[in-house]
């Protein structure tokens, strides 16, 4: 049978066994399949048979590009000058590389002319949000597939064609989790995680030891950041990258970065989720800490509100949005004065600040003061408190039978005796 040549493809290639599948697959669909494999810090370190994988499944190009740069400057750094948790405490670690992948994806179509883009996202997830959001917002001309979501294979019948077209299937016991990992985090999910009352197994972690068997002693670091971005650690100045893993590994062997959450999906249900996040969490840490002496309460309170929306964006693929595009200018403006050294202390899975300077701080020591050298008017307080109340003191005129209170309260039921 022969099928109608469709044009050139490119597919995120991760090298496991449904994106090698998506290669045959996608072929038998009359596609010239295109393999683009993004580096972003995972730990596979097959990077280098990875293009030969691809092409063995019939690729007629694969490349395999490094881009963990351009992840922590782009997505990365963003998302810390936010403090970005998605309700309250996942890192966004998976979520942030899709609008990344959404881009090489299309400047690797428009390089190549292809007709379309392919990823292996199931049709369960959000990431398929994403990327297809994405892609869609950056060349809607391009047609984005799915072939995971639309082939409904069972993994039987995919083990069987994956052999039949000569690729290898994983022949140790598939591992009992959906990983996903980067530089930012590394995200677990299914099997026994699925019920919310089993306790993750010790096998579901691997970039973090068990809280309880860290090291009894205490590790102190000193994080100095620039407009928002960590630039040294323990005054020795590193480029982002480097900083990143030090500081997964020196919070992954403290037992810090651990999550465990129920996450309410884009798509409308509810998922346990685990992440071990030590970079993400401790760095968000300090630079959340190192913004109380650095910004101004007004600016602290309404960043608090967008950093919410910046994290819900970030995870409902809506990144090239103008909503996104208007808050990155907010938070960047913010972060101009985000400069100075936070002292953190990494024990047995918490990462807390126990110092801070920058000499850019607008804590003033001379007006917290309670000791000599105090530079507050106390006298102005009297006329300050004056006003800061009279709101209150006019509306309790008027409305004086709300003034029951709970001394009162009490004799009323119990009499003189209760007192
Ligand atoms: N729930 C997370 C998110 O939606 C993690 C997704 C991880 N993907 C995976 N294939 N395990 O951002």
């Amino acid at each position: 049978m022969t099928v109608e040549k469709k044009g050139k493809l490119i597919l995120a290639y991760s090298g496991g066994l449904d994106t090698s599948v998506a290669i045959p697959w996608l072929k038998d669909q009359g596609y010239d399949v295109i393999a683009l494999t993004m580096h972003v810090g995972q730990q596979s370190d097959e990077m280098d048979e990875i293009r030969e994988k691809a092409i063995k499944a019939g690729a007629v190009k694969a490349y395999v590009v490094d881009l963990r740069e351009a992840f922590v400057d782009t997505f990365v750094w963003p998302a810390l000058k936010s403090n970005a948790v998605y309700q309250g405490v996942y890192p966004l670690n998976s979520a942030l590389s899709r609008p990344m992948i959404a881009q090489a994806l299309i400047w690797c179509a428009e390089k190549e002319g292809a007709v379309a883009v392919a990823h292996g996202c199931t049709g369960k997830g959000q990431d398929q949000v994403r990327i297809e959001v994405c892609c869609n917002a950056l060349n809607p001309d391009i047609e984005v597939l799915a072939p995971v979501r639309d082939w409904q294979f069972t993994r039987e019948e995919e083990m069987d064609y994956a052999e039949a077209h000569n690729i290898s299937v994983p022949t140790t016991r598939q591992n009992p989790y959906s990983i996903d990992d980067n530089l930012w985090g590394r995200s677990i999910e299914c099997g026994v995680l699925e019920d919310p009352w089993n306790k993750p197994p010790k096998g579901a972690y691997a970039l973090t030891v068990d809280p309880k068997d860290a090291p009894d002693e205490e590790v102190t670091i000193e994080i100095t950041f620039e407009a928002g971005i960590p630039v040294a650690i323990n005054g020795k100045k590193m480029d982002s990258l480097e900083l990143i893993e030090f500081m997964n590994k020196a919070a992954g062997q403290a037992g810090v970065g651990r999550i465990d959450m129920v996450e309410d999906r884009l798509v409308g249900f509810k998922s346990r989720e685990v992440y071990e996040c030590p970079a993400a969490v401790a760095l968000i840490e300090a630079h959340r800490k190192l913004e109380t002496i650095t910004l101004s309460k007004d600016v602290l309170k309404t960043k608090k509100e967008l950093e919410v929306r910046f994290a819900e964006m970030a995870y409902e693929g809506y990144w090239f949005s103008p909503l996104m595009e208007a808050t990155q200018a907010f938070m960047d403006a913010t972060q101009k004065s985000v400069n100075g050294t936070v002292r953190m202390i990494l024990y047995k899975g918490n990462a807390t600040v126990n110092g801070m300077k920058s000499d850019t701080s607008v804590y003033s020591k001379e007006l917290a003061t309670y000791s000599a050298g105090d530079i507050f008017d106390q006298a102005a307080a009297v006329g300050f408190i004056k006003i800061w109340g009279m709101p209150i003191k006019t509306w309790r005129q008027v409305h004086k039978d709300k003034n029951v209170n709970p001394i009162e309260k009490l004799i009323i039921a119990k009499g003189e005796g209760a007192l």
